[in-house]
């Protein structure tokens, strides 16, 4: 049987390339624990942005492509060597996405506004100086500038234009984004959120936040109130708190 995710073993590597760890692993972790919902979202076009070795973007593919053959998906990078590493991860488990080097989504924001149905970040998050940001090579894979969203608060905007309107989007995070805030920049955009995946490493907390498009303001009110994003967001920081001061 095939695997579901991709297999370490068959991701390609380079020293300028992130290298899959624990938040590329809880991403996947997510997508695993929404899959039955993915399946039946039936997205046409799934997209990864910032795609490093190529193990997220393969995952998705592996999670998908027996249930829904014909899906299109794109992978992004800055690193041009990102880009080629992917393509031999995608290759090495036999699967196919177009892989394009480009800042963001720029060279593809005007062919698919509206049209991405699935898209998923594993952005430079790491709070830095901000010269540090947009370095060449690896350090652009990590350095995130002040709270970390210097690169995060760019993506933003561009997903929102790329999604569709039934589109989904998942988003790693650590607690220093300050991720109530992130939600609340999406939901003036008019889309509701739940933490999906929630783990405490002994370096970083990391939530990954899933975010999907709201029809109205009053679906938009219901869908962020019981088990809304600041519910879960409260009983992660007291559970991580006593986990801190135990
Ligand atoms: C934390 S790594 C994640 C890599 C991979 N998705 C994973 O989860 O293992 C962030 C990736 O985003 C890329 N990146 C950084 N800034 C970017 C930008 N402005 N546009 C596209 N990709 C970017 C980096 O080169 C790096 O590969």
């Amino acid at each position: 049987m095939s695997s579901r995710i991709a297999e370490i073993r068959l991701v390609s590597s380079h020293r300028e390339v992130y290298e899959p760890c624990d938040d590329s692993f809880a991403l996947v972790d997510a997508l695993l624990a929404d899959r039955i919902n993915l399946i039946e979202h039936k997205p046409k076009i799934c997209m990864e942005i910032g795609c490093g070795s190529g193990y997220v973007i393969t995952s998705l593919i592996l999670l998908l492509k027996n249930e829904l053959p014909g899906v299109h998906y794109l992978a992004t990078d800055t690193n041009p060597i990102a880009a080629r590493v992917t393509q031999e991860t995608l290759q090495a488990h036999g699967v196919e996405a177009d892989v394009i080097c480009t800042d963001i989504a720029s060279v593809l924001e005007k062919r698919l506004a509206g049209s991405v149905d699935v898209m998923v970040v594993n952005p430079p998050y790491v709070p830095t100086p901000e010269d540090e940001v947009g370095m060449e090579g690896i350090a652009s894979a990590w350095a995130g500038g002040e709270n970390g969203r210097r690169v995060i608060d760019r993506m933003l905007p561009v997903v929102d234009v790329l999604l569709s309107e039934k589109g989904w989007f998942y988003l790693v995070t650590l607690t220093s984004n300050c991720p109530l805030e992130i939600c609340l920049v999406m939901r003036k955009k008019g889309y509701a959120s739940r933490i999906v995946v929630q783990r405490s490493t002994d370096e970083e907390n990391l939530l990954i936040l899933k975010f999907w498009r709201v029809k109205d303001e009053e679906s938009l009110d219901k869908e962020t109130s019981s088990e809304s994003f600041v519910s879960q967001f409260s009983r992660y920081l007291s559970s991580f708190m006593e986990k801190r001061w135990r």
